[in-house]
């Protein structure tokens, strides 16, 4: 296997992992969550979501977490946004990196953001003209790039295409999503074959479900291709609202103990990512999928 020296984390816990929690969480756990996750020793971390608090509750307090978040120098701390009100709140915020989110499945991008892949493509180009020009950086995802819940395969080519169209916005990286936990370590190389024929390799990430267990499979086989960024989510949390069928993001902690032992270094400390992880569960009516966390007495 082609293994790279040194692998990149995005921490998506505070936003994927909690925006599919029914239950509001206070504001002040999840500052304290955030912390904890920088305290770990991340570099990027997803902080909330600039939507609609009409379609997405949970993420209706993501000024008042950027106000009360410590901010550790060299640590990237970043919001989803969806359109020009929510670049506005982000920029009132103070945040200086957001992620815009497109689909490569039409149904899906309706039934997520309300717009087709196209409208969406011109909102976000005009989301990512303003934000440039404020000197915020712009991260782009594709969601169902490995499947969609509704409409089933998606095609490489498919991907490849609206790949492309995010970077042409100026996004610095995309993430190529498995929005529900559909892909397989031998779909990986394939998508990753059309994706790296429209966008270098260096400015592809992957961010996988683990609806089926396939998650820490489909990362090796991304680290063998040569992607190098990687999301995840402290415990397992997450989902999204808008798929049906969409279990938690990969577990970062299952991801550190692979990349750990495959002597991979990231700069994240697995035991307080842990400590994080049970920090957070303690306010959630339910227990994390983490298999490490559960295996473990961290
Ligand atoms: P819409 O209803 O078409 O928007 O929603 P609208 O422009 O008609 O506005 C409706 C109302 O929302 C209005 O308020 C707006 O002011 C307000 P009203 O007049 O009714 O009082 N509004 C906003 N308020 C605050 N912030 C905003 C904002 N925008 C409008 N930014 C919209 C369109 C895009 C807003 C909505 O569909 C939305 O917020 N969608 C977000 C859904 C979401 O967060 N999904 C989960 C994240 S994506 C994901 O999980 C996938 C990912 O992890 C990768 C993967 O795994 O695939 C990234
Ligand atoms: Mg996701």
């Amino acid at each position: 296997m082609r293994i790279p020296p040194r692998v990149s984390i995005v921490e998506v816990g505070p936003r994927d992992g909690l925006q599919n929690e029914k239950s509001l969480i206070t504001t002040a756990d999840k500052i304290a969550f955030v912390d904890r996750l920088s305290a770990a020793g991340h570099r990027a971390i997803e902080v909330s979501a600039f939507v609609s608090p009409k379609w997405v509750p949970q993420m209706g307090d993501a000024s008042d977490v950027f106000a009360g978040i410590t901010r550790r120098a060299g640590v990237r701390y970043t919001a989803l946004v969806p359109n020009r009100p929510g670049l506005s709140r982000a920029l009132a915020a103070g945040v200086n990196e957001i992620a815009i989110f497109a689909a490569a499945s039409d149904t899906f991008s309706r039934r997520n953001i309300n717009q087709s892949i196209d409208a969406s493509l011109a909102t976000y180009a005009e989301v990512c003209r303003e934000a440039l020009a404020m000197g915020v950086a712009v991260r782009g995802y594709l969601s169902t790039g490995f499947g969609c819940p509704y409409e089933g395969p998606v095609a490489p080519s498919q991907v490849a295409t609206v790949a492309r169209r995010l970077l042409d916005l100026g996004v610095f990286e995309v993430a190529i999503s498995d929005t529900i936990g559909v892909a397989h370590p031998g779909q990986v190389p394939v998508v990753l074959d059309a994706v790296t024929a429209a966008v270098p390799l260096h400015q592809v990430a992957l961010h996988f479900h683990d609806t089926r267990g396939t998650a820490l499979a489909n990362v090796l086989a991304g680290l063998d291709y040569g992607v190098t960024t990687f999301d995840s989510s402290a415990g397992g949390l997450g989902g999204c609202p808008f798929a049906p069928g969409a279990a938690g993001n990969l577990a970062t902690e299952d991801l550190l103990y692979m990349l750990d032992g495959l002597g991979l270094e990231t700069g994240v400390d697995i035991a307080l990512v842990a400590s994080a992880s049970r920090f957070i569960e303690s306010r959630l009516d339910h227990s994390l999928p983490s298999r490490f966390l559960q295996s473990s007495q961290l």
